[in-house]
């Protein structure tokens, strides 16, 4: 039996829960015993909940270092400073960028035994807004790793970070989508820079799996949600929390049709580190295969836990984008198979896209934001 007592100074009640159900639901935490870890893009929506767990369960865990990088290309948020000085013998931060600067110069680098490259920018807007740096984060950057520790002897896993976006627009056959899926992408237009980097990103993992024998295993993430997503990051979770907290109507800028499963972050998490602790070649969908809703019904959702937790009074509204890219190559449908890592990583999640949400704006609530 784990024992989960684990004292939380903050009062966020939401992220200690979290966090246990993350400890109880991964069944192989006792292999970051004594290692050191790299977390690129540490500072990020995923970042926020990796550094948060494995900080707070450091001791129980075993773990000796966390190396974190971020270049805050978007933003500099308070709580890893906060982290960093509480966990000043534990917890390294660094400003750096991945595609661009010398790893060399982090110390203790070559001790690292599991890497996590979170680093790209993973909100359509900012990345249509940096669409070269999304590149280079996923394609120089992760070469860049790949090149270090490719003769490493202490590597025993190498997380990267793809994307359901892989996949493109499935034609309605291929829904729910399984990893075989070979895509329908289009390699230019506005989301091209990412969907295509993320392809490329998978490429080079694949050859340096077969070149080098490197223990690398791919996330392709299925719309994750919850707190640490920042209100301001423009993905579409944020948008209608910020709404919420703002009292402000929602306003959806398509027919609300297109559907989504959305996968709240604890349960996201946990597939994650099963991903990174497999320490081999594969490559998996992580995400939620059993609520498969429209924005216009995850929207409503926010609309009610904002009536009964920020008294919110706004209305559900329609309109066209002023940005004319918004909606181009926006895919229709999106639900992952997740028989795979249901299989060979033992990934059951758990909580559905209402506790998500309820968790998500009271998160933001305790936060006082
Ligand atoms: N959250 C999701 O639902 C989701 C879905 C699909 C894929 N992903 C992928 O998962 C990873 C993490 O996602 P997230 O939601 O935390 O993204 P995020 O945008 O919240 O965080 C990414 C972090 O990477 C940093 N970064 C970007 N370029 C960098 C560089 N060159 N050097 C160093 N740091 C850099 C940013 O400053 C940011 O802090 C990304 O690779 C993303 O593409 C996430």
């Amino acid at each position: 039996m784990i024992n989960n007592n684990i004292k939380f100074k903050s009062n966020n009640n939401i992220l200690e829960e979290d966090l246990k159900h993350i400890y109880s639901s991964v069944d192989c935490l006792n292999k970051l015993n004594n290692k050191t870890i790299l977390i690129t893009g540490c500072a990020g929506f995923l970042g926020f909940y990796f550094l948060q767990f494995l900080l707070l369960y450091s001791k129980k865990l075993r773990i000796k270092k966390i190396i974190g990088l971020d270049n805050f290309i978007i933003n500099e948020p308070n709580w890893i400073k906060t982290l960093e000085n509480k966990y000043s013998n534990l917890f390294f931060l660094s400003q750096f960028d991945i595609a661009d600067d010398d790893l060399t110069n982090i110390p203790s680098i070559g001790e690292v035994n599991l890497v996590i490259h979170c680093a790209s920018i993973a909100s359509p807007t900012f990345y249509r807004k940096y669409p070269l740096e999304t590149i280079d984060a996923n394609v120089w950057g992760l070469r860049k790793l790949l090149d270090l520790f490719k003769n490493s002897k202490k590597l025993d896993g190498f997380l990267f970070f793809s994307s359901s976006e892989i996949y493109g627009d499935p034609e309605s056959s291929k829904i729910p989508t399984d990893e075989d899926y070979p895509g329908n992408v289009l390699c230019s237009g506005p989301r091209a820079c990412y969907d295509e980097s993320k392809r490329f990103g998978e490429t080079l993992c694949w050859v340096y799996s077969q070149k080098y024998d490197m223990p690398i295993t791919i996330a392709r993430p299925f719309n994750n949600f919850g707190p640490g997503m920042n209100i301001n990051d423009k993905r579409l979770p944020a948008d209608l929390a910020k709404c919420i907290v703002d009292n402000k109507d929602i306003i959806i800028y398509s027919n609300g049709a297109p559907t989504r499963t959305f996968c709240y972050i604890s349960d996201a998490i946990s597939g994650y580190l099963a991903c990174l602790l497999y320490g081999k070649y594969d490559y998996f969908n992580i995400g939620s295969d059993s609520q498969e809703i429209s924005v216009i019904e995850f929207a409503k959702i926010f609309e009610n836990y904002g009536k009964i937790l920020f008294k919110y009074s706004g209305k559900i509204k329609f309109e066209d984008s002023k940005d004319a890219d918004y909606m181009t190559n926006n895919p229709n449908r999106r639900c992952p198979n997740i028989t795979k890592a249901k299989t060979l990583l033992n990934y059951h999640p758990q909580i559905s896209i209402e506790s998500g949400v309820k968790q998500y704006l009271t998160f933001i609530k305790q936060e006082g934001k």
